[in-house]
Order: C-alpha cells, then structure tokens, then sequence
C-alpha cells in the first residue's frame, strides 16, 4: 500500500496532463528561453522534472547536454520519445516518475530544470529537498513558473473557484510564481536567486477559440468543463468568467502569458 498521502491526486493529476501534447507547441519557445537562462553548456548532465513531451529535455539535449527526463504521466512520456526518435536523439533517457521521490542517486547531475512541471508536485519542501539532493555541490536549478497575479495563475485560481478543494496540504501551484516565496522555499539550501520574465504567446481567432482549445488540451480546464457537463447555466457562467478573465490578455490575434524564470546556484 503506498505511504504518499497524495497518491489519489497524483493519480488524477495523471489522467489530467494526458491531454497536454497540443499545448506543448506553445511552451517549445519558452524551452529555448529556459535552457539559454539555464546556460547549459555542453557535456553537461541535466535532469528535467515534469518534462511532458520532452520540450525542453530535447532543447537541452540540442544545446549538447547528457539528458535524463522525469514525469508523472506516461501518455505524455510516450510522446516524448517520439519527439526524441524525430530529431534523432535517442540517448535521452526517459523515466516515469514523481518530482518528490525522484529516483535517481545524490549528486546525479550539473543542472536540475522544470518548466511548468515540478510547481504540481503538492509539497515544494519536498520537491526541493529532491532536486537539490541529486544536484551535484555547486549544480545549478532552473525553472519557469506561473505567477499567480499573471494570466495562467489567475486561470488556477477560477478554476479553484468551481471545483471540490484540493486535499489539504497541497501547496497552490501558483504560489511558484511569487519571488519572495521562491527565495524561502530554496531556502539556505541555494545561493540566492536570479530573476527573469517572459511571455508565453498563444495564437487565437478569438477568446472562444482560446478557452475550446484550453477546454481540450489543459487538464485542469477540461476537468472542470467536465464535471460542469450536466449543469448547463453553471457551465456558461463559468465560460463567461473565463472569457472576461482572458479578454485583456488577448490583442494582436494572440494570448499573452506571462511565466517567471529563476535560477540558483546549490550550496555545497
Ligand atoms: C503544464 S505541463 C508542462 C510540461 C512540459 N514541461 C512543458 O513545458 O511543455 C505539467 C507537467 O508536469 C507533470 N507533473 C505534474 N505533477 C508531477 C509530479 N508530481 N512529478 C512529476 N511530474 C509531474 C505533468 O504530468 C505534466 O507533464
């Protein structure tokens, strides 16, 4: 019997992220923005956490670094390695596997990343305490995060809104995004963090072909239309919400998401 008392989240959280391959044509580019930040540089050994279809494992691996990648979802795993056979970098090595038990040896590797992946794990003390100890003295982590003032994080905080409370103890993901919680959470384990922004860009014709496109590819969004499905006024209402939320994000015929970035040095 599994001890993790977030075994039954994880587990929705995996049927959840099934869906996500299509997303992952937008967070391509802000692969390459992590992996430059990250300046991974060649021969190096690097861990991705939550890597979906491998974006940014596959960035790194092009950038010349040895390339492990972990994640919950196998589905999402198995697109991965179809990425991987296309630009022919088989030497990824690809494990299904949870941010806050990573199974790897300490100081495994020179740079531990996460792009939008290891702010779902439910226990950040957790999660850190896992990426720092297979990092190498001195390795480095790297990640991008929603901010929860942002579009994405105020996308959680409605769906929050409409859907049964999390189990207790799981950590909002979005909380990720607040630079002051991030300097606690790496805590005296990491020199002090360095900053970026940038803007994820999502091409629509519309809010509406946005929040379908959302309601199909992002599993938090499509649970939530789901368990919706029989109450139609709640379901419009919600769409409204959604549409209103969005509306000042979107102009020029795109979506503008805007993502945090942090870097830090591990302590030795
Ligand atoms: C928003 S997607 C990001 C995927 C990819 N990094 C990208 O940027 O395209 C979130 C990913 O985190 C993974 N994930 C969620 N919780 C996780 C956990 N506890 N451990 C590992 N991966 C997790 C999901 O399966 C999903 O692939």
């Amino acid at each position: 019997m599994s001890q993790d008392p977030f075994a039954e989240l994880k587990t929705r959280q995996r049927e959840m992220w099934a869906s996500f391959g299509p997303t992952a044509l937008f967070t391509t580019p802000v692969a390459a923005h992590l992996v430059k930040f990250a300046e991974i540089g060649a021969g190096e050994s690097v861990l991705d956490v939550g890597t979906g279809t491998g974006v940014v494992a596959i960035t790194a691996a092009r950038a010349g670094a040895r390339v492990t990648a972990l994640d919950l979802t196998p589905d999402l795993l198995e697109q991965a390695r179809e990425n991987a056979r296309i630009v022919q970098r088989e030497d990824i090595v690809w494990t299904e596997g949870d941010a806050e038990q990573l199974p790897y040896a300490d100081a495994s590797f020179d740079v531990v990343l996460s792009q939008f992946g290891h702010m779902f794990a439910p226990r950040p003390d957790m999660a850190v305490a896992e990426m720092r100890r297979v990092l190498k003295p001195n390795g480095r982590i790297a990640f991008a995060t929603w901010p929860p003032e942002h579009l994405v994080g105020r996308m959680f905080a409605l769906v929050g809104r409409h859907s049964p409370p999390p189990p207790p103890g799981a950590s909002p993901p979005p909380q990720w995004g607040i630079p002051a919680t991030i300097t606690e959470r790496l805590g005296a384990r990491f020199d002090a963090a360095f900053f970026e922004r940038g803007t994820m860009t999502v091409p629509a014709l519309s809010v509406a072909h946005y929040r379908l496109f959302m309601e199909r590819s992002v599993g938090p969004m499509q649970k939530l239309v789901e368990s919706l499905a029989r109450e139609t006024r709640r379901l419009e209402a919600v769409r409204a919400e959604f549409d209103a939320l969005v509306a000042p994000y979107y102009f020029d015929n795109v979506v503008h998401q805007s993502y945090l970035l942090t870097r830090a040095q591990a302590r030795s």
